[in-house]
């Protein structure tokens, strides 16, 4: 049964992609929210969302137990590190001490214990932490992000009109815009959703070549996407420093993509929200602000 009638969430990474999404969604609905940030003095976007900042690190569990303290319900996500479990299991045991009674974990999509790639073996490991820590748990599994594209290459395309990638493969890309309202739904009742792991996608695989086209209408500037073959990309990941770790992992990625295994798409979204998921159009336009940052005036 639902513990209380008007529970008190916590976000982590509330300042990341899913975590803003996610206090935006919870804040739709009126919830009470803690959001839980590193840097306090980067919590005024979420407070002006109505949600109250909260110190959290992973790795200072003083932070963690007051972070903590008089929450029912968290969402639980951690950054794209070479081993989250540590920081799981740190989260786990701030929850139990504070009689946490929902967690929902933002894992991904392809989590095994036998996947082929380290970084779905370390989601899988991180699901069971979540699965055996005696509370309530819920497992959300998203596909790669529409976000990525802009997050991680606005400025490779501010300076050189294109993108890079090693593949040419289709992908059922979401927005965060969705994984942050299906998380939202799943927190918003754990009686309905307790024990279950959904798979989000987006609603048609797309392209890089496609979103490049989408990203060029959108912008009203010719934008490209320039498959560089995997040798290259490795290249230019190791020659800029990258860690080894973090080169294996996003050379993983480019297969996954390149191999279509990421274009099959599910009809959560629909289920948990009661619409279809966003298209990379719609998502470009929640995302505006993030396309003219690209070319400031
Ligand atoms: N990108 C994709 O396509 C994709 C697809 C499926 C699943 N995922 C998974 O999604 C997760 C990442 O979510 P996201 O994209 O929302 O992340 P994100 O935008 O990179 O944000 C990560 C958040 O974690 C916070 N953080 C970092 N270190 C922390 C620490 N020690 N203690 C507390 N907070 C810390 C960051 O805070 P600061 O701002 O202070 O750094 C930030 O708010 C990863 O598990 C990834 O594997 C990603």
């Amino acid at each position: 049964m639902t513990r209380t009638a008007s529970p008190t969430y916590l976000v982590t990474g509330a300042n990341g992609t899913i975590g803003a999404r996610t206090v935006a969604a919870l804040r739709a609905q009126g919830a009470t929210v803690r959001a839980g940030v590193r840097r306090l003095d980067q919590g005024a976007p979420l407070a002006a969302l109505g949600a109250t900042p909260v110190h959290l690190d992973f790795t200072d569990p003083a932070s963690l137990a007051a972070a903590f303290d008089g929450v029912d319900r968290v969402l639980l996500l951690t950054p794209f590190v070479e081993d989250a479990l540590p920081l799981v299991d740190a989260a786990l045991s701030a929850a139990q001490a504070a009689g946490v009674d929902f967690v929902v974990r933002l894992s991904a999509q392809g989590a095994a214990e036998d996947a082929p790639f380290a970084l779905a073996r370390a989601h899988a490991a991180a699901e069971g932490r979540v699965r055996q820590s005696g509370l309530r748990w819920a497992v959300l599994r998203p596909t790669f992000y529409m976000d990525n594209t802009l997050g991680f290459q606005g400025g490779a395309i501010a300076q050189t009109g294109a993108f890079y990638g090693a593949n040419d493969g289709a992908v059922a890309w979401i927005s965060s815009v969705d994984v942050g309202a299906a998380a939202a739904a799943v927190l918003a009742d754990p009686d309905a959703y307790a024990g279950q792991t959904y798979g989000l996608t987006g609603g048609e695989a797309l392209t890089q070549a496609q979103l490049a086209e989408q990203i060029a209408e959108a912008a009203g500037r010719p934008v490209g996407y320039v498959n560089v073959g995997p040798a290259a990309l490795r290249a230019s990941l190791e020659g800029q420093g990258t860690p080894a770790w973090q080169v294996q992992a996003l050379m993983d990625l480019e297969t996954i993509k390149g191999n279509g295994w990421a274009a099959g798409t599910t009809d959560a979204v629909q289920r948990l929200l009661g619409r279809p998921p966003l298209t990379f159009a719609a998502h470009l336009g929640h995302s505006a602000a993030a396309v003219a940052a690209l070319w400031p005036a």
